[in-house]
């Protein structure tokens, strides 16, 4: 018997290094006690609200049809082409939907893809923070070096020489995010603009989530990164069905890219996934043909759940960073006296009955979020009703 053989296989590493690198999701984990400790969730942004009827219908006529095996691995082509038209329509940059759009099992998926299609070893690339928790794991699954760079509060904004500074000749891409959850920031030209130079000038990737491109307030607008001179060649557009349409389980997404990015996002996308549900995406050409009056209502709808959130945070007496977009409020809890927001946040939970994100969650560096926390309001008029009735507790205990 070879006495070595047991200590060998002692020291094998029996985990993924880089599944030790990264902790399970702290906004699923919020989700997971808010429902022990009955809290009314505003952690997880997900609509507790019914999605369209009419998509509803064409997901169930899909079924009927028997839509039900594998769709082309890519996206099935009314998916593909509605896209196309969407995107030419509402942020005119033109596409080929047979080489440039791949359909994805969510935007978490596609950014997975993209990530794994354009990194390679030594790679870095640039992330805004507070950033949405995902793009952490991304970065460590795909073997990148995340360089961060501090939106700052109240506004947001980043400093020009900060980011600038970490652009380098090993940058492979920037993260971007906009609108932006956490923070509510929605870009705007002149930073996207800065952003484009820099890009051009270390000859950068920019993976651009819009995931909430039709939540937006005060009359600002979205736009796309894609569209700035010099970007439709070096942008990878992520975008999807689940907040637009309030069919988060679903899992649609997509990622637009040039043609040879494209194939090697497809072939990511093959082998993690093969594809995403044949009959959703049917729906999914149904959703992105609703008229223009379907996302003016959408817009409404959520500015008035904005503006009736905020009101009932800040008489709770939490100091509230008013969102531009997206359907997050981060929020100072500085007044209250606690360590640190993992501690606020369980007290939330289990003596006032709210669930919230602690904001350490979206920071690099956790001491950069250990007075802020982040609640969602993609929620009816009902659960915002209930948690405004148990927030006037935590108002009593300042
Ligand atoms: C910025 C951002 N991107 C992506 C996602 C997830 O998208 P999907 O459901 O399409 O995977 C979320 C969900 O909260 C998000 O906030």
């Amino acid at each position: 018997m070879n006495a070595a053989a047991p200590d060998k296989a002692a020291a094998k590493r029996m985990l993924s290094a880089k599944a030790e690198r990264f902790t399970e999701s702290v906004i699923r984990e919020m989700t997971r006690l808010a429902i022990a400790h009955r809290a009314v969730n505003l952690a997880q942004g997900f609509p507790d609200f019914p999605a369209p009827d009419e998509i509803k219908r064409a997901a169930q006529d899909a079924i009927a049809r028997d839509v039900n095996q594998y769709a082309i691995t890519w996206g099935a082509k009314p998916l593909r082409e509605a896209i196309a038209e969407k995107f030419a329509r509402s942020q005119g940059v033109s596409v080929d939907p047979e080489r440039e759009i791949t359909v994805c099992c969510g935007c978490t998926e596609a950014m997975m893809a993209a990530m794994m299609a354009v990194i390679n070893p030594g790679d870095e690339v640039v992330v805004f923070e507070p950033f949405y928790e995902n793009y952490g794991p991304d970065t460590i699954l795909s073997g990148a070096t995340p360089r961060f760079v501090k939106l700052r509060a109240p506004d947001w904004a980043f400093d020009d020489q900060e980011l600038a500074a970490a652009f380098g000749p090993q940058t492979k891409a920037i993260i971007l995010n906009t609108p932006n959850n956490p923070t509510g920031k929605v870009f705007r030209r002149t930073e996207l603009e800065f952003i484009r130079d820099l890009c051009v000038r270390w000859n950068v990737f920019a993976i651009t989530d819009e995931i909430y491109e039709h939540i937006l307030y005060d009359g600002i607008r979205h736009i796309s990164i894609a569209a700035l001179d010099g970007m439709r060649e070096r942008t990878i557009t992520i975008n999807g069905m689940s907040k637009t349409y309030a069919v988060t389980g679903w899992r649609v997404g997509w990622a637009i890219a040039a043609p040879e990015v494209t194939a090697a996002i497809r072939k990511v996308h093959d082998f993690l996934t093969v594809g995403a549900a044949a009959p959703l995406q049917e729906a999914g050409a149904v959703a992105l043909h609703l008229p223009e009056s379907y996302y003016q209502k959408l817009a409404a709808d959520y500015l008035a759940r904005r503006d009736r959130t905020l009101a009932m945070l800040e008489e709770a007496g939490l100091a509230c960073f008013k969102p531009e977009g997206a359907y997050y409020i981060m929020t100072d809890i500085s007044a209250f006296g606690f360590p640190d927001d993992v501690a606020f946040t369980r007290f939330l939970i289990q003596e006032i009955g709210v669930a919230a994100v602690p904001g350490s969650s979206f920071y690099n560096n956790p001491a950069d979020g250990s007075q802020q926390i982040r609640f969602c309001f993609c929620k009816t008029d009902a659960t915002l009703d209930a948690a405004a009735r148990r927030l006037k507790k935590l108002k009593q205990r300042k």
